[in-house]
């Protein structure tokens, strides 16, 4: 099971939250449209598995490029993998993009799943936010697609957003739970840098919500999904029954994948690489047959904060027996000391041999999976099986 992950670097405006790679020139789509392409012919033999489970277009924002052009892109990795015949194959679209034509020629295409970033229905906090559309044109952005015969739709929503009240974003939670999607993506607010929420904090002009506030926004979160037949299947991600993201948890249950475009990560079990997170050096490269990526190949440690990184964050949680038979007693007797110390303090629970995230251990999961990681240079030479 593999999959291919396709970063398109444009957007035709820039959210003053957001910091993943993209360019609002939108110039050079096309001579990037031809590098994406000519980077799947180069890296053909990266993935052992001929077979491509999953497809997912990421950005940046996919749909300003027409859906031929996507498709096109689709067409092109057929050329080297076998596309399983049920793949899932899921776009990231902005709710102003998805206009009837759009729409009609998206549920002609392979393309089976949306992801919609709505983030707030809140005009207000569209406007802080510098997006592109109302919370009304979101709205019946996701009630269009559906006619169009989407049934497997996601959308992104973000909490901890100054000025985002409760009262608020119950009424964005109820919006959602009454669109009767799948799949939901919340995320709370990160002030990364260079971004300009992050420069507005730093001066003064923004100010960041209170963390208990946040708190109580997640908490009922969590119960809302919950009550509302919605899976908490990993830290901000929640699905109905059958709509877990499939290209999303093959990141989380560390199968290998393909990443194409500027700034895309791959993973192949022994080393990670990640391309230039420049448009311009990107293709200039490109187009010279090279691929501009930096690589690290993986030591003992890396491999095992991976692991605990991609299993503590989902419900399967972190299987105490695989660890032992992956990574040896003395890792065993480490996670063991550590699991008890969160078993006592309700952080975590235990299912057969797994340990999970309990409510409580989700909100400070970072903290909890930062004390599980092994920092032990002897240990670097040591083999593992994943
Ligand atoms: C890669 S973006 C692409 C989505 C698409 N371009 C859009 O904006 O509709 C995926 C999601 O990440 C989330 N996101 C981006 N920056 C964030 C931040 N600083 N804090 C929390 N969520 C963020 C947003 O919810 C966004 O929809
Ligand atoms: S949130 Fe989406 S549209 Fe906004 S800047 Fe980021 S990638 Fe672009």
């Amino acid at each position: 099971m593999s999959g291919v992950y396709i970063h398109i670097p444009f957007c035709k405006q820039l959210c003053h939250y957001c910091a993943f790679h993209k360019s609002i020139s939108l110039q050079a789509m096309d001579e990037m449209l031809d590098c994406l392409k000519m980077e799947l012919k180069i890296r053909k033999d990266y993935l052992q598995d001929k077979t491509i489970s999953t497809i997912y277009f990421g950005g940046g924002t996919p749909s300003v490029y027409p859906v031929k052009q996507i498709e096109s892109l689709i067409e092109t990795i057929s050329k080297y993998w076998n596309i399983e015949a049920d793949a899932e194959i899921t776009i990231e679209a902005n709710p102003d993009d998805l206009q009837p034509n759009y729409l009609k020629n998206l549920a002609a295409s392979p393309i089976n799943r949306l992801s919609v970033g709505i983030q707030s229905f809140h005009d207000e906090d569209l406007i802080l936010m510098n997006r592109r559309h109302t919370g009304r044109e979101a709205f019946d952005a996701i009630l269009r697609a559906q006619d169009y015969g989407f049934d497997n739709i996601s959308v992104d929503q973000i909490y901890g957003v100054p000025g985002l009240t409760m009262e608020k974003w119950q009424q964005n939670l109820q919006q959602v739970f009454d669109l009767n999607i799948q799949h939901i993506s919340s995320y709370h607010l990160m002030y990364d840098p260079n971004t300009i929420f992050t420069r507005k904090l730093e001066e003064g002009q923004l100010q960041e919500l209170d963390e208990e506030e946040s708190f109580d926004q997640f908490k009922y979160l969590l119960e809302k999904a919950r009550e509302n037949g919605f899976i908490h299947y990993e830290i901000s991600n929640f699905c109905k029954e059958g709509y877990i993201s499939r290209h999303n948890s093959s990141y989380w249950l560390q199968q290998p994948y393909l990443g194409i475009g500027p700034s895309a990560h791959s993973y192949n079990l022994n080393e990670r690489e990640w391309n230039i997170a420049n448009n311009h050096k990107y293709m200039r490269a490109i187009q010279e047959h090279q691929i501009f990526s930096e690589k690290e190949a993986l030591s003992f440690s890396d491999r095992f904060n991976d692991f605990v990184l991609t299993t503590l964050r989902t419900y399967w949680g972190m299987n105490l027996e695989k660890v032992r038979q992956s990574f040896g007693e003395e890792i065993y007797r480490h996670c063991s000391t550590k699991a008890k110390k969160y078993l006592q303090s309700e952080h975590l629970r235990q299912e057969g041999d797994a340990i999970i995230l309990t409510d409580k251990g989700v909100f400070v999961s970072n903290d909890i999976m930062s004390d599980f990681f092994w920092i032990n240079e002897e240990k670097e030479d040591a083999k593992t099986t994943i």
